[in-house]
């Protein structure tokens, strides 16, 4: 008899249909008389309902049954007699392929807190909070190919080992097969790279972007959707060393048509994950209930986790400058009563997570799109604005989070560029290959990146970057 998933049982299975079913075993309750075995094969949050007679069976058998071990299951298909469940399985047949010794496993039956489950990474996927996030991370994966796909944007690979470092996003992971120990040296005590692999310094790209703006200048629209690496020291709830990004670059798109496509993206995302994601979704929502309980019922969130998710899909982005943000935050409350970590100064300051998280969540309370930044915050490769100090940038902020989205129309002017680069001291001679797409047929082009985890905490209302990725990375951790 062939395997049929949980999920397609519960969803279509026949009633009285002999089936076939492999899991894990959630729960096992009873008497000598019956067992109720809640059994999970990751393909739904929902667990189907074994009913299992210890004297036909066997006692001996059953008592392997026990939370966390793997078993076979044939049996009937029929309609429940409790509540709770709509189907269960009346066994005839029970295989246990794999026992988990019932002391030592570590995921008991109760509550668990999310510190204790990162340090067993490795069997958190067996939860129900852990299961529903890494199907939904799934599904916003299969969302974002599907959006780009319909558009006719072509998936680009760009590479992971780089030899660049033009983003200057931050402290890059050395890639080099040279002995730590005994390095071969230049004359002036150096590091002599040539030697080493790739004849050159490598690293661990920081954003597919600057090879992604060669595609797009070739194949008119394209996006990245692959690792990002950064060797940062933030130990924050909303940043990761190793974190997915997706980075559509697009030829003859402006700063508004940039917007345009980025707002567009992020509501379809959300939209996807209602009209997809129904049953982890609501189990989310049960659990962040519950979270809230526990706080002051001033810090508790007036909106359900749909409830927020919906209102992103239903209300246009705010939008505005990056001048104008400066001047609701200068005249805000915890401004004036110093009530930031970082005091807002006036013009030229960057923001902080504190700064875009009041626009947000208490000054605009929907998604704020801040433009037109300052130049000396932002990267080169921007394109400057007729006033001369600031460009063409545009952060997207999120309830929540802070940053999720950042993008900028591109310098498509080649002296414009050059001269930007030589003021922020971006080396001319190792980014040759960037500037031939501005000495050949150059056009207009835009572009940003979405921090997939970012993406992720929103939709499932989780509270930790590290409990989004199935193996996170940051300082000091790098298990598995
Ligand atoms: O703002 P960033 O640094 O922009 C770029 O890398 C551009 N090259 C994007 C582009 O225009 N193509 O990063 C983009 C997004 C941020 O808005 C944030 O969501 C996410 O990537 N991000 C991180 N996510 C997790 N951990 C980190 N350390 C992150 N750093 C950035
Ligand atoms: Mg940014």
């Amino acid at each position: 008899m062939r395997r049929t998933k949980i999920k397609s049982l519960l969803d279509s299975g026949e009633l009285n249909s002999e089936v076939l079913v492999k899991g894990w075993v959630r729960t096992k309750r009873g008497n000598k008389q019956v067992n109720f075995i809640a059994l999970n094969d990751g393909s739904t949050i929902n667990s189907i309902q074994v009913v299992a007679n210890p004297e036909e069976l066997g006692e001996d058998l059953l008592k392997l049954v026990t939370t966390g071990s793997c078993l076979s299951v044939t049996g009937k298909l029929v309609e429940s007699q409790g509540s709770g469940q709509s189907k269960e399985i009346i066994a005839e047949k029970v295989e246990v392929l794999g026992t988990a010794d019932a002391e030592k496993y570590p995921l008991q039956p109760k509550k668990h807190s999310f510190e204790f489950l990162r340090d067993i990474a490795h069997l958190r996927p067996r939860t129900n909070t852990f299961g529903a996030i890494f199907r939904i991370r799934h599904a916003m994966s299969f969302a974002v190919h599907q959006f780009f796909n319909e558009k006719g944007f072509y998936y680009w690979h760009t590479p992971f080992i780089t030899g660049s470092d033009a983003e200057g996003a931050g402290e890059m992971f050395r890639v080099s097969t040279l002995d730590p120990k005994n390095p071969p040296l230049n004359e002036d005590g150096s590091i002599d790279y040539k030697q080493d692999f790739f004849g050159r310094e490598t690293n661990l790209t920081v954003s597919g972007q600057l090879e992604g703006e060669l595609g797009a200048l070739a194949l008119g629209d394209i996006y990245t959707f692959g690792p990002t690496f950064r060797a940062e020291n933030s130990n924050t709830t909303r940043h990761l060393s190793e974190f997915w990004m997706i980075e559509p670059e697009m030829a003859f798109y402006d700063l508004t048509d940039n917007m345009d496509l980025a707002e567009e993206f992020l509501q379809y995302l959300v939209q996807y994950a209602l009209d997809n994601c129904a049953d982890d979704l609501v189990f989310l929502e049960k659990r962040l209930l519950d979270e809230e309980k526990n706080k002051p019922a001033a810090e508790r969130s007036e909106m359900s986790l749909t409830d927020k998710l919906r209102f992103v899909v239903e209300n246009k982005f705010e939008r505005l400058t990056y001048e104008e943000a400066i001047n609701i935050l200068r005249n805000s409350k915890p401004n004036k009563k110093k009530k930031f970590q970082f005091p807002i100064e006036g013009w030229g300051t960057d923001l902080q997570s504190e700064h875009e998280r009041y626009l947000v969540e208490k000054h605009f309370k929907k998604p704020v799109i801040l433009t037109d930044y300052p130049k000396d915050i932002k990267a080169f490769y921007m394109r400057m604005n007729d006033d001369d100090r600031t460009v063409a940038a545009m952060d997207i902020l999120f309830p929540g989070i802070g940053e999720i989205v950042g993008g900028s129309q591109r310098e498509e002017r080649l002296e414009v560029l050059t001269a930007r680069m030589d003021e922020m001291d971006v080396p001319q001679e190792e980014m040759d290959w960037y500037l031939d797409t501005r000495r050949y047929g150059t056009a207009p082009h835009s572009g940003f990146g979405l921090g997939f985890e970012r993406l992720m905490i929103f939709i499932t209302g989780m509270g930790n970057i590290r409990d989004v990725i199935p193996f996170p990375r940051t300082p000091g951790n790098a298990a598995y």
